[in-house]
Order: C-alpha cells, then sequence, then structure tokens
C-alpha cells in the first residue's frame, strides 16, 4: 500500500475508534511492531523514504493521543452526568430502632442502685412453692397458692407470682451485709384488662445489715423514684400487709404529672400507689439462717410497666406486650 493510503485509513481509524479499546487496536494495528508501517520503517535504506515515512509515524502518533484525550474526556464527562448527585433530592431514610419503654425504665432503675453501692442480680422465672410461697412465709391457706390465681407446672413447680423468692436466693446464697436489686418478669392469673396483664415486670429490692430501719428504706425509694419521675418526688408509706413483711406498708409518690394539684391520673389526691415494701419479717430471717436478734433489712417490689406508665403518663399496660411499632417508636 502506498504511503498516502495507508495514512488516510489509519488516519479514518483512528478518529473513527468510539472507545479506547477500539484506539488501542488501531494504534496497534497501524503503528504496533508488526503494523506495515513498522515494517517498512525498519527496511528503510534512503534518506527520501525516511523523510515520508517517519512524518507519518509522528502525526499518526500524535492523532492517537488526541483521539485518547478525546476519548478520555467524553468518558469523564459521561460519568460525571451519569453518577451525579442531586443534593437537592430528600435523603433515604435510616430507621433507628429504640429500646423498648419497659427497658429503658429497667435501665434507670439498675443505674440508680449501681449508684448507691447495689448488686443486679438476675434469678429464675420457674420457681418451686417453697421459694414463691414457704420461705416467704405465705400461711398455707394464701390465696395466691391456688392454681386459679397462679400458673402452676406441676404441685411443686409455678411461674413466680412475684420476685421476691430472689430475695430469698440472696440470702442462702450469701451472707449479709446485702444490697441487691433483682429485675424480672412475673405472672398472675389476671384477665387482661386495661391495667392488668398475666406477664409483668417487677424490681425487687433487699437490704439487709446491722441497723437497718425504715427510714432508710423511706430514703432508698425517694433516691429511686427522683430517679425515675423527677426531682421533687415525695414518697409517703401507708400501712399494708405482706406475709414476709413485717411492718408492711404500700409506698406511694406524688403524682408526677400534677404535682398534687390534683389529676385523674392520681384521682385528685396528690399521690400514686408504686407497689409494696416493709422490714423483713423476722421469721424470713430465721427460714434462711440468719438470726433476727443480730440482723435487721428492709425490701420492696415495683411493678416496672406501672412505673413506665407513670413516667410517660400511659393510661394502659396492654401496649407493652403488643409491641405495636407505632407505639414503641414514640419513646
Ligand atoms: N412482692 C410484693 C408484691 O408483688 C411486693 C413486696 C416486695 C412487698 C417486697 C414487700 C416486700 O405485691
Amino acid at each position: 500500500m502506498d504511503a498516502k493510503t495507508l495514512e488516510s485509513e489509519a488516519m479514518s481509524a483512528i478518529s473513527g475508534s468510539a472507545t479506547l479499546a477500539e484506539l488501542d487496536d488501531a494504534r496497534v494495528r497501524y503503528l504496533g511492531r508488526k503494523s506495515e508501517l513498522a515494517q517498512a520503517l525498519r527496511d528503510v535504506r534512503d534518506r527520501e523514504t525516511g523523510m515520508v515515512l517517519n512524518p507519518i509515524r509522528e502525526r499518526l502518533e500524535a492523532k492517537v493521543e488526541a483521539r485518547r484525550q478525546a476519548l478520555e474526556r467524553a468518558e469523564l464527562d459521561r460519568r460525571l452526568r451519569e453518577e451525579r448527585v442531586d443534593v437537592t433530592l430528600p435523603g433515604q431514610e435510616y430507621r433507628v430502632g429504640t429500646l423498648h419503654p419497659t427497658t429503658q425504665i429497667r435501665r434507670i432503675v439498675e443505674d440508680a442502685f449501681l449508684g448507691l453501692g447495689y448488686e443486679i442480680i438476675d434469678d429464675r422465672e420457674v420457681e418451686t412453692v417453697h421459694y414463691n410461697f414457704d420461705q416467704l412465709a405465705f400461711p398455707p391457706a394464701h390465696p395466691t397458692r391456688s392454681p386459679r390465681d397462679t400458673f402452676f407446672i406441676d404441685p411443686e413447680r409455678l411461674l413466680r407470682t412475684e420476685t421476691s423468692p430472689s430475695q430469698i436466693h440472696t440470702m442462702e446464697a450469701k451472707k449479709p451485709p446485702i444490697y441487691m436489686v433483682s429485675i424480672g418478669r412475673t405472672y398472675r392469673r389476671d384477665e387482661i384488662t386495661a391495667t392488668r396483664f398475666p406477664i409483668f415486670h417487677q424490681f425487687e429490692g433487699l437490704a439487709v445489715d446491722h441497723g437497718i430501719t425504715l427510714a432508710d428504706l423511706k430514703g432508698t425509694l425517694l433516691h429511686v423514684m427522683r430517679a425515675l419521675f423527677g426531682d421533687d418526688r415525695e414518697v409517703r408509706f401507708r400501712t399494708h400487709y405482706f406475709p414476709f413483711t413485717e411492718p408492711s406498708i404500700e409506698p406511694d409518690v406524688s403524682c408526677p404529672n400534677c404535682n398534687f394539684a390534683g389529676c385523674r391520673m392520681c384521682k385528685f389526691t396528690g399521690w400514686i400507689e408504686l407497689g409494696g415494701a416493709g422490714m423483713v419479717d423476722p421469721q424470713v430471717f430465721v427460714n434462711v439462717d440468719l438470726d433476727p436478734e443480730e440482723w435487721s433489712g428492709f425490701a420492696f417490689g415495683v411493678g416496672l410497666e406501672r412505673s413506665a406508665q407513670l413516667r410517660h403518663d400511659i393510661t394502659e399496660i396492654r401496649p407493652f406486650w403488643e409491641n405495636d411499632l407505632r407505639v414503641l417508636r414514640q419513646f
């Protein structure tokens, strides 16, 4: 092929290449080691031929380089166009989970007691009659011993009706001083209503030491109630009965909703009932081989859902067990 034809054929192949790969093919074909041009250049014997062929090679190389730059620019333009991010578009929403309100209450309670030097213990949900009733000095005919009130697995085993058996396990496991809180599920054969559910959570506290008094109990509950419901809560006691405490009391907390102004939540009394408490009954100490003359202690049990209801002004217990995300996401 004569030089002119070769050059124009190569030129159109180079400028006709649509991609970098095609351009490279053209370069190899017309400028590569085995190309007609390279062959001819190797065979050059005279000055005239060299002066024709070398400029052709230079022009072709320049053309390849120009074409490469053009293709690279076009590729960059394409990517910038296609991968452009429209920063004005609404972002993608990432759903962030939240802790269940019962778990949130549990953590507040744990923090409050860890701050007082209490240990947090985990206990069993399947209990025996021995630990759930006998050791806690429930009289033989107490109504909660009945299968009408309590979920029995067999005559000896049941789902614990309260967290109080953890008091017994703790006192059997170690000698005082004892400062412990145990938090977990409890079970009662209640119909589901707005305020009752057959499963709920309690936190149980127990302090056993020398010279513990009701005033210590009151101060401890005040501390936790303030952690749960705000700095200016008040706590008061009403007398009550539990088989395993003497005296037994029901602690009330001043209404976190109205602060004594009177509202529906506290039935216009300014006070809200919290749970049960009292001084450890001497009989319970005897049951776990502790000398009631030497040791004294207090115990209390408070519902977690009930605490969450008060904290968030929720009138029902059911939502805590329904796991409806529309409700749970609000906390
Ligand atoms: N266990 C009692 C209840 O569930 C509450 C309680 C705990 C009372 C500890 C006294 C001491 O009602």
